[in-house]
């Protein structure tokens, strides 16, 4: 097990250079299943979901080497169509393999995806999406096996702009037969990346970022050279952090554009924000104020992932802050460990009511997911004495040396494991 070991109280200072972002990789990994060479992919962050994606492709039959944060993958020889429940339940982005798999093989067998317990999590509109360009999927006991099949250009009409039934869509259009338009398309920047993806490896895909995503059929080209986008939830976590502990720090190679919402609420509350082209600048001092009504929504909406990370910076925030969470059904499983540490937090169904206190206070608390992980970090970050978050690796899923980044910013935080100590006497009350 992780331990995240935090002495909280203490500014942030200085430069962080943001990390590629994960849920732009993901599904780019699974795009190059479509390529019968070598793809050569640039600021790929080290994380766990990226490694279990790369264990997905060597299984497959793909050659895999990393080199830094390029990563070179050769899916000239894919001998597989099958992907082990073992490999399928580490993840929730697995489940775009199929609309990878279906379109370099034909078919594909796999089991549900895993990932965070953030409700239901159905992947009905995945089958919807692929079903329609022709897909023969059978369901069996969490099982899916997409019969051999050629794919056909179709009009995909998506009720909900699901992220991941639009990419399986993007990627079994790639090699449907004519064209395929996907009306109701996610429009997130993730889109846009795989988009930009594809088209170097010769695809003719536009409208990514619109309502509205156009694919032909196509035949991939050998090689492709690829430099993955910004984290932008990344960048929210620590535009967030340093608005929860105070200080001033400069967020480097990242898009503003990609988080505006959640600066647009930090500013609101009292941070100042100076964008500059690929460099934001988040400044905190004194008490924040209370924000909302912060209603989650699809981009270009307030982002769901960034729900927990603004609520943790609110703690401290004089007045009282309303979130609306409308994306995941269990998006507030932060909240017990949050009053744990000090928070006082209402919620009634899709509504968290956030009373700001004068002070955190440190605790023992466990990590329930990836982003409620990274919120606990940051209470802990803003709370006086010392806190442990306990966890079973969801953290280290999304964020790339989370310790050490946080750490050069002035941060007392280190990720020990379970048993270790590092010498550090954390008293926790
Ligand atoms: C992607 O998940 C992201 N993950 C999530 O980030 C993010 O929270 C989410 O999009 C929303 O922005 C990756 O990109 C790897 P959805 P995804 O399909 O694709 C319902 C993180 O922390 N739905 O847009 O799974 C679903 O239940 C993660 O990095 C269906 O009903 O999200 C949910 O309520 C967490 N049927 C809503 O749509 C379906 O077939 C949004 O899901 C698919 C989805």
């Amino acid at each position: 097990m992780d331990i995240w070991r935090i002495r909280g109280g203490k500014r942030l200072e200085g430069e962080y250079r943001v990390q590629g972002s994960k849920n732009a990789s993901l599904p780019i990994l699974a795009a190059c299943l479509l390529c019968p060479g070598t793809v050569e992919l640039r600021r790929v962050p080290r994380l766990r979901d990226v490694d279990a994606a790369l264990e997905i492709l060597e299984h497959l039959g793909c050659r895999v080497r990393r080199e830094g944060d390029r990563v070179y993958i050769d899916a000239s020889g894919v001998s597989s169509c099958e992907i082990p429940h073992a490999l399928m339940e580490r993840m929730r982005s697995s489940v775009i393999f199929m609309g990878a798999l279906l379109s370099r093989c034909g078919e594909a067998h796999l089991s549900l995806p895993g990932g965070c317990q953030l409700g239901k999590r159905p992947i009905d509109l995945h089958l919807m999406a692929l079903r329609t360009l022709g897909a023969q999927i059978e369901e069996t006991e969490g099982e899916i096996r997409c019969r051999p099949a050629a794919l056909r250009g179709g009009t995909i009409l998506l009720p909900f702009p699901s992220v991941g039934a639009t990419e399986n869509a993007m990627l079994a259009a790639c090699a449907a037969r004519g064209e395929t338009v996907i009306r109701g398309a996610a429009r997130e920047p993730e889109i846009t990346a795989l988009q930009d993806f594809l088209c170097s490896l010769g695809a003719r895909i536009r409208g990514a970022g619109t309502d509205t995503v156009r694919v032909l059929g196509f035949t991939p080209r050998r090689r492709a050279r690829f430099v993955i986008p910004a984290d932008r939830i990344t960048a929210a976590t620590f535009a967030c952090a340093c608005a929860g502990c105070g200080g001033k720090i400069s967020l480097t190679g990242c898009d503003p554009r990609h988080f505006s919402t959640v600066l647009y609420f930090l500013n609101q509350a009292g941070c100042a924000i100076i964008q500059k082209n690929d460099r934001v600048t988040v400044s905190s001092a004194g008490r924040l104020r209370a924000v909302g009504p912060v209603i989650t929504a699809p981009y270009p909406g307030f982002p769901t992932d960034a729900q927990p990370l603004l609520m943790a910076a609110l703690l401290r925030a004089e007045g009282e802050s309303l979130f609306t969470e409308n994306i995941f059904e269990c998006r507030y499983r932060q909240v017990p460990a949050l009053r744990k540490l000090g928070g006082s937090i209402c919620v009634s169904g899709r509504e968290a009511r956030v009373r700001g206190v004068e002070r955190l206070h440190g605790a023992a608390v466990d990590a329930t997911d990836l982003r409620g992980g990274a919120s606990m970090i940051l209470a802990g970050l803003a709370a006086e004495g010392e806190t442990l978050v306990r966890d079973l690796g969801h953290v280290t899923r999304g964020y790339e040396n989370f310790d050490s980044c946080l750490r050069s910013l002035g941060a007392e935080l280190y990720l020990t494991h379970e048993g270790e100590n590092h010498g550090l006497s954390f008293q926790v009350p």
